[in-house]
């Protein structure tokens, strides 16, 4: 359909009452929420690869408990004041970046689109705002971190062998990383039983039906057969003999995590080895929060990997008061987990936090589309963040707190100790 024959036929079905919608098959660019981005990439991938992002551990209920906090507070808007112009930008560890948003580590992301690693970093960079690169991912650190130098962030997680744990920090500090990020929240494999019931585990064991279902989605498919199926983790090639495949790295990989010992000792080598900015990923213990301020930890991801390890846990929405308190006039809290709108960044603001991360969206923007897709996601964000300042009143995003809140069970205990709630 060409544009001009679209525009007559909605006018011409506006007079008739008609619906045409179904007609104009949603893209990328005509996705108007973070919710469209994820029916795009339903539609691409096959459950069995769907399922793998979009699923939580057990009954998921820790996956709804971090929407659900969002949903629990209101903001209350102020008028009449000038919002012409409403600043967004963030300083996070010594940086200046346009939004206070970022994108979120994920292993694994080539099998959604190949090079979907170095697309993210792409998007990062062009949208000034981080991207943290998994240790699991399949492009090498080295070359993502060539391509955006100042808006990559290295995530690792520590494995069984210390040699590796140095290698890796040594590695990061070669490529000139400008911060490591350090995952603590997984120390065992969870109990994903989307996965289990798809056979998403190694060695793959897929049944007939999620074959039948994977054929539905030829595209992908046809993607994953050309590029050779399962992508390298290049990360850990160096460490696997020389000449193994992607199946025997993925194998090994497996053998160094999770690593179930690891405790404050092995964060201490991290900080005496690596003297550029520090965070730790994970946390939701406010007494957790201050063993890492002292330990010389810059910043904190306060989340619960959304949803996908331990099922009981709370939302880091929840938890982020008690934290700013224990450790808030020390450290950057960067929030993650759930978060789907600009409305939830504003409110993780008011709640103590920087700035925030995702990662779903992100993946199934770079399953759906590529480097447009993730860039389409930012700019959704971005913009939905714009305009709720404009709407609350506020010109600036670093000066929120928590006046511009209101709960909605305004006796809840996380929120009865803020005066804006006791003067009625
Ligand atoms: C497919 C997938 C892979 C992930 N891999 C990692 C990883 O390698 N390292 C890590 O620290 N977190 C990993 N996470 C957790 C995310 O970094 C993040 O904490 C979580 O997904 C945030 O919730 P959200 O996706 O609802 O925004 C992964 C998440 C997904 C969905």
């Amino acid at each position: 359909m060409t544009a001009g024959s679209a525009i007559r036929l909605s006018g011409v079905s506006a007079y008739l009452g008609i619906n045409h919608s179904h007609l104009q098959a949603m893209n990328i660019q005509t996705a108007i929420n973070l919710d469209d981005i994820r029916t795009l990439a339903k539609r691409r991938l096959p459950r069995i690869a769907f399922d793998f992002i979009d699923g939580g551990a057990d009954d998921e209920r820790c996956l709804q408990r971090n929407r659900a906090a969002f949903a629990r507070y209101q903001l209350v808007p102020r008028y009449l004041r000038d919002v012409s112009r409403c600043d967004q930008t963030v300083q996070l560890l010594g940086r200046t970046y346009a939004s206070p948003i970022g994108i979120s580590p994920s292993g694994l992301a080539g099998l959604w689109r190949p090079d979907a690693d170095l697309m993210q970093a792409a998007a990062a960079r062009d949208a000034n705002v981080p991207f943290l690169l998994s240790s699991a991912s399949n492009n090498a650190l080295e070359e993502v971190v060539a391509i955006a130098p100042d808006h990559v962030w290295f995530q690792m997680y520590c494995t069984t062998d210390e040699k590796i744990n140095d290698d890796l920090v040594q590695r990061a500090l070669r490529a000139k990383v400008s911060t490591l990020v350090v995952s603590v929240d997984v120390p065992v494999s969870s109990n994903r039983e989307r996965n289990r019931r798809n056979g998403f585990s190694r060695p793959f064991r897929m049944t007939p039906a999620v074959v039948m279902e994977a054929m539905m989605h030829p595209r992908w498919v046809l993607r994953y057969l050309r590029t050779g199926g399962v992508p390298m983790m290049r990360n850990w090639e160096p460490y696997a003999p020389k000449g193994a495949n992607a199946a025997d790295v993925a194998d090994m990989y497996g053998t160094l995590t999770p690593a179930p010992m690891i405790n404050w000792d092995h964060i201490r080598r991290i900080r005496d080895a690596w003297q550029g900015p520090l965070v730790l990923k994970g946390l939701l213990h406010p007494e957790d929060a201050r063993l890492a301020s002292e330990l010389g930890v810059n910043a904190l991801v306060v989340s619960n990997h959304g949803g996908r390890q331990l099922d009981a846990a709370p939302a880091p929405l929840d938890m982020l008061p008690a934290i700013h308190a224990a450790v808030g006039s020390r450290l950057d809290l960067i929030l993650d987990s759930g978060v789907r709108r600009g409305s939830d960044v504003v409110i993780a603001r008011c709640l103590g936090a920087k700035a925030c991360i995702f990662a779903r969206p992100s993946l199934y923007a770079v399953a759906a589309g590529g480097q447009a897709g993730v860039d389409r996601v930012l700019q959704i964000v971005r913009n939905e963040i714009n305009m709720v300042l404009t709407q609350i009143g506020c010109s600036s995003f670093a000066s929120l707190d928590s006046s511009y809140l209101w709960p909605d069970n305004p006796a809840a205990p996380t929120l009865a100790a803020n005066p804006s709630y006791s003067r009625a």
